[in-house]
């Protein structure tokens, strides 16, 4: 419709907006749809001993040495806890920041631990985008764990997420400026291997599966242990299971000026 002005003239001036009644609120930022790990959470233990011959598990295990000397844990994605219970019983000296976006998924890993277990675990309901909003959330830690985690995001989310990670942790708020300077961050790995033929066959099924249960956007594996060797950590003692399928893999962040040392 044209406006008209008093003349009858075109109102070439824009059109009249309502003055707001009250200062306009911001909305939160919309998060990812990630609650479908909800609905899967009481079956998720099993699913996970059942399908490719407990390597989820094993591989996980596998990676527990590695916390010796651990301060501060930061385990992303860490599902029904059973690696969270583990590390905590085997290493008193660790603590954990537990960032993990399904309410029914910490529901599960709160009830495998005891009260004193229970008292080194700071929970973040949250998806891993909080990172970015509250990078105090790295503070201080020294060791990143996460298995099965990086599968759920796209190769590209996933990529940003390692590339932020590292930065911050070369930065004044890193494990260097913290309780326990001196040992090169890790970071604790296990995954799927990206793979075609039949092994790729099975990893889409998988995605399928997930796409239906939880409602997961990602489709896609990515090589996640290039992502982070090109992002400066350093890879050791890796191991592969599953008939490959499935990797354990430890990393140890690069420092410009030592990683001749790492
Ligand atoms: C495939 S499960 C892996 C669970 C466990 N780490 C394991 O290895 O058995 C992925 C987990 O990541 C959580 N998750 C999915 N998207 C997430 C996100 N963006 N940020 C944090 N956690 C997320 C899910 O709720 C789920 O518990």
């Amino acid at each position: 419709m044209v406006r008209v002005d008093q003349q009858g003239q075109p109102n070439k001036t824009k059109p009249h907006k309502r003055p707001h009644k009250r200062p306009h609120k911001r909305r939160p930022k919309k998060r990812h749809k990630t609650g479908g790990f909800d609905l899967i959470s009481p079956l998720y233990d099993a699913l996970a001993k059942l399908t490719f011959g407990g390597a989820i598990l094993k591989a996980q295990t596998l990676l527990l040495p590695e916390l010796k000397g651990a301060r501060l844990a930061l385990m992303i994605g860490g599902g029904t806890g059973e690696m969270l219970a583990l590390a905590l019983r085997a290493y008193p000296q660790l603590n954990v920041r537990y960032l993990e976006a399904s309410e029914g998924m910490i529901k599960r890993a709160k009830a495998r631990l005891s009260q004193e277990e229970l008292a080194r675990v700071v929970w973040v309901h949250d998806v891993h985008l909080a990172l970015y909003e509250r990078p105090a959330l790295l503070d201080g830690v020294d060791t990143l764990i996460t298995c099965f985690f990086l599968d759920v995001l796209s190769p590209s989310e996933a990529r940003a997420l390692i590339l932020w990670v590292g930065t911050h942790l070369r930065g004044p708020r890193g494990p260097r400026a913290s309780i326990n300077a001196g040992r090169a961050p890790r970071w604790l790995l296990a995954d799927f291997q990206p793979h075609r033929g039949w092994r790729g066959a099975l990893i889409s099924l998988m995605y399928a599966f997930f796409q239906l249960t939880a409602g997961l956007r990602n489709q896609r594996l990515a090589d996640y242990r290039a992502l982070l060797r090109e992002a400066g950590w350093a890879e050791f003692n890796s191991e592969c299971l599953a008939q490959s399928l499935i990797y354990s893999a430890r990393f140890k962040l690069l420092f410009e000026e030592d990683s001749s040392e790492a």
